[in-house]
């Protein structure tokens, strides 16, 4: 049985069931998991959650020794496991009124929830398959330990929404959903940075949802603090990775580094700017937030990128805010038909890719990197 691929619903009543029971139970599950969440999350655009495949075997062969004392330390706090007991309902998970909930807040808060559950499970299906083909000790028991983690986000996300009535299909999606190739230098710098960000994502919610509780429409909010350390040791992880091989971080891989920067941060800014519902709902400004939450990751990702981007610059939120509506545009197109919408989505495309492009050469900021990697959560 795959289990990271079975729903943790599952997971956490199988102590208690016979074999029998426990399929009765997946099958029951299998009637919720709704094609409408799994369509949604077996989408492959430029914004949405992606599958990544890469050369294990290149990543098996990473030797850790110049980071050993670092990566011993990680290892034994990871393996600790320190967020054990954390996913999982307790009495401070209140009752969610599914059905009172304003219909364009619930979409976009369903459209919220799928999307990150398909990038939480995107990240237990690459770890646990370096697990699953590596022989390097260090390496495997990293993965392992990674996807034990992204295992709990998914399936906690996706107890959330069985509750609206939606789940996806992770089963399903493991199987069919299309992978993306990625060399394992291109796997360092994405996955980093979605760790980070995604850290930096779930802790500037959480804190603002402290300050301000009367906005807390959801009780998943109330568990982000603990959960955000586990994607913040994740990107320590990959930082430390990273270390072991200074070319990853200098030369010409300093601009695939750009890249991956502007990448990761348009399309978060993109994304979030479809859901104006749901940041109403959180009283949370998207733009607010996406200085926020870049400002904090540039911050962080000091610790191993030489460079950072100035996203101070008039010309950064310019470039964003033209990427953006570019995207609305080629949306707005897309649900067009005949030969004018072909044109509008042309020309909207060609502006995406121009404003991208304006947005990567914007000239980056340079830092010296520290000796040492290791962070601890700050904010
Ligand atoms: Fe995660
Ligand atoms: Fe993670």
């Amino acid at each position: 049985m795959n289990m990271q691929a079975k729903p943790l619903h599952a997971r956490h009543t199988a102590d208690a069931t016979t074999a029998e029971e426990g399929l009765a139970i997946q099958e029951e599950q299998a009637k919720l998991d709704s094609h409408f969440a799994t369509d949604v999350a077996m989408q492959n655009t430029l914004l949405t959650p992606r599958f990544y495949t890469t050369d294990f075997d290149e990543m098996d062969a990473i030797d850790v020794t110049p980071v050993r004392r670092d990566w011993d330390e990680l290892i034994a706090e990871m393996d600790a496991d320190p967020n054990k007991g954390h996913f999982r309902k307790t009495e401070d998970w209140d009752h969610v009124d599914w059905e009172g909930m304003d219909p364009a807040l619930k979409k976009e808060f369903i459209d919220f929830l799928i999307s990150s559950c398909t990038a939480e499970f995107s990240g237990c299906v690459l770890y646990k398959e370096m697990k699953r083909r590596g022989g390097n000790p260090d390496i495997t028991k990293l993965f392992q330990l990674m996807a034990r983690d992204e295992a709990r986000h998914a399936g906690f996300i996706n107890d959330a929404l069985r509750e609206a009535g939606v789940a996806v299909n992770l089963g399903f999606l493991t199987q069919k959903k299309k992978y993306t190739y990625f060399r394992p230098k291109f796997i360092y710098y994405a996955t980093y940075l979605s760790e980070k960000i995604g850290y930096a994502r779930y802790i500037t919610i959480f804190r603002h949802l402290q300050a301000h509780p009367e906005h807390r429409f959801h009780p998943i909010f109330k568990w982000f603090e603990e959960w955000c350390n586990d994607e913040f040791r994740h990107g320590e992880a990959f930082a430390l990775l990273m270390k072991t091989d200074p070319k990853l971080t200098s030369g010409v891989n300093v601009w695939w580094i750009k890249f991956f920067l502007t990448a990761v941060y348009a399309t978060m800014y993109v994304r979030d700017h479809q859901r104006p519902e749901f940041h109403a709902a959180l009283g949370v400004d998207p733009d607010w937030y996406g200085h926020e939450v870049f400002t904090k990751t540039s911050e962080l990702s000091k610790q191993i990128f030489p460079i950072t981007l100035d996203i101070e610059s008039p010309a950064w939120s310019r470039g964003l805010k033209r990427l953006q509506k570019a995207n609305a545009d080629l949306a707005k197109a897309k649900a067009q038909t005949g030969p004018m919408a072909a044109l509008r989505r042309m020309a909207a495309s060609t502006r995406a890719a121009a404003a991208f492009a304006r947005l990567y050469v914007i000239p980056a900021k340079r830092h010296n990197v520290p000796a040492s990697t290791r962070l601890e959560p700050a904010y």
